[in-house]
């Protein structure tokens, strides 16, 4: 197995440029700003970058409406002030990824325009018609309450267009090989310009049939196949990341029995459950979760998030289960959306309780995958409720107590900058927390450090111990003959845990705590006795900390 797969040991951050840093005053964050913030990352520990869409866009749906795929927004700067800002990564060690929004196209794409306005053009069958309202326009919206229908008249072509999202995204004919052949081409023009893969957006509907007698959409998993092996003849280490929130029965179809397409995915399986364990003190169905995620080839890798820009999607758990989220995380209707999930980000909805946070960044570090970190998180913003939809969640960094957070010198930002109550930039930000050694960002910076010396999680094959508690998570990693073991308390109250590790090497009996000084010795019997506080957690060595002297190198 090929050992330097970047992918398996990262910790990626995600961003978007407009909402990152502002160089030029106009309000709006760019590139260079960003580029000069890159130390920041640097030192916090992140290994790549993932930027939202920052191509030509009329910005209806924050930029995953694009009107140009081979630009970059002027709103951000130029293609030069991109390619500056990619060196600039790749000198510090840092790789970046891109999103990559092929399922759709803003209606201002002139692909479109000329699609729409004339039935000769070649674009026509770029996208998907009708000549009568097909009978499933109203089901299989993505923003049902806000989004009416997935098939709208156009005026101008006189037919009816599909689209999964909203009515100025209409879907690209992705069946079409021409369509397809442009989507190679998007992707090799950023990995010409230094990016090292990508976040492929709304991959199921991207692969899926279309087409107005289409009622149950069969996927088209080649083109998986053809994506992949595209970008590993232009440049062999760039990766694909998928966002396709899928059961665990596709999960394969997905990556690929023989890992042929695409090399990671977001857990949007466990991410449910996480947050329903958080919410009801119950780690049994993560723990299940994380078994019927299990399977993947070794190449593959799952990315691990606990929010993202959108919000939290909890369609998939039972009513029962969705509604403890709810009561525990967002009760209230304006913190609820599209029926299905909580927009709020995270640090609100733990009440800003350190305890709480600590246990939610340390699973994210710690279950099995990469983890995917949100601007923002590592100094616990909140959100602004008043915003529409998720704008409330992606709002300016806030970098100090100075005007605008230190985002901007504009009087007024894109979105407005968090200000007042518990999360205002006068208290939550960058500045502050680094001149603390407590502060949440400079436990976040020595986890992100603890956790790159933890290649288990990223590589190693994971398993889940009994313990004699269901608040209590107990994973077991083991990966070139050294072994950890973490466990989190999801309950409020302490908990005592008795478990057994397994068979070892070395010294069998003894947990090296690797945060704190509360070693574990096992008994005569080979068990662990620990307690937990209430929302504890704890990383372990097995046997002693001169592990690497005991490491393989298969
Ligand atoms: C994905 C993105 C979301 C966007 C949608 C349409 O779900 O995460 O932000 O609105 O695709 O592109």
């Amino acid at each position: 197995m090929i050992s330097d797969l970047w992918y398996k040991n990262a910790v990626v951050y995600c961003l978007s440029v407009e909402s990152f840093m502002d160089s030029d005053g106009d309000g709006v964050g760019d590139f260079r700003g960003l580029t000069r913030r890159l130390d920041y990352l640097h030192g916090l520990g992140v290994t790549a970058v993932w930027l939202m869409p920052f191509q030509a866009s009329p910005g209806r749906d924050d930029g995953y409406d694009v009107s140009d795929f081979y630009s970059v927004d002027p709103r951000y700067g130029t293609l030069g002030d991109f390619v500056e800002f990619t060196h600039a990564a790749k000198q510090r060690g840092m790789r970046v990824l891109i999103d990559l929004v092929v399922n759709h196209t803003s209606d201002q794409h002139p692909w479109f325009q000329s699609a729409r306005s004339d039935p000769k053009s070649p674009y026509r069958d770029w996208y998907v018609w009708s000549d009568k309202k097909p009978k499933n326009a109203d089901q299989g919206m993505v923003f049902p309450g806000v989004q009416k229908t997935t098939w709208t008249r156009d005026p101008i072509a006189k037919k009816y267009y599909f689209h999964r999202f909203y009515e100025f995204q209409p879907d690209l004919n992705t069946s079409n090989p021409h369509v397809q052949a442009e989507i190679l081409r998007i992707m090799g023009f950023w990995i010409q310009l230094g990016v090292s893969g990508f976040r492929m957006d709304a991959v199921p509907f991207v692969i899926a049939e279309k087409g107005p007698d289409v009622s149950t959409p069969k996927e088209q998993f080649q083109m998986l196949r053809t994506f992949r092996e595209f970008l590993q003849w232009r440049k062999g280490d760039s990766v694909i990341l998928a966002e396709a929130n899928v059961l665990p029965d596709d999960d394969m179809k997905y990556f690929g029995v023989d890992g042929d397409r695409m090399q990671m995915m977001f857990n949007f399986h466990v991410n449910q459950r996480l947050f329903y364990g958080l919410a009801a003190a119950d780690a049994r169905p993560l723990a299940k979760a994380l078994k019927e995620t299990q399977s993947k080839y070794d190449t593959a890798q799952w990315g691990i998030f606990l929010r993202n820009h959108d919000e939290l999607d909890l369609g998939r758990l039972s009513p029962e289960q969705r509604q403890a989220v709810f009561d525990a995380f967002g009760p209230d209707k304006t913190m609820q959306l599209y029926d299905r999930g909580i927009r709020r980000r995270l640090a609100p909805m733990l009440d800003g309780d350190r305890r709480r946070l600590e246990l939610a960044y340390s699973l994210m570090f710690t279950l099995p995958g990469t983890p995917v970190l949100r601007y923002g998180d590592e100094i616990a913003m909140g959100d602004d409720l008043s915003l529409p939809e998720r704008n409330c969640a992606r709002t300016p960094m806030q970098w100090s107590s100075e005007k605008q957070g230190g985002f901007s010198k504009a009087d007024k930002t894109f979105l407005p900058v968090i200000s007042g109550g518990g999360f205002g930039f006068e208290t939550v930000n960058v500045a502050q927390q680094r001149r603390d050694p407590n502060s949440f960002l400079n436990w976040i910076e020595r986890i992100i450090r603890m956790r790159q010396e933890l290649p288990e999680i990223g590589w190693g094959d994971c398993v889940s111990l009994p313990t004699s508690d269901d608040a209590v998570l107990a994973l077991r990693y083991d990966w070139r003959n050294n072994a950890v073991v973490i466990l989190h308390n999801l309950a409020a109250e302490p908990k005592e845990v008795v478990f057994r590790v397994g068979p070892v090497d070395g010294e069998p009996g003894r947990l090296v705590d690797l945060l704190a000084q509360a070693h574990s010795e096992a008994d005569e019997d080979d068990r662990h006795r620990i307690v937990l506080e209430g929302y504890g957690y704890r990383w372990f060595r097995v046997g002693g900390l001169n592990y690497l002297l005991d490491r393989s190198d298969i």
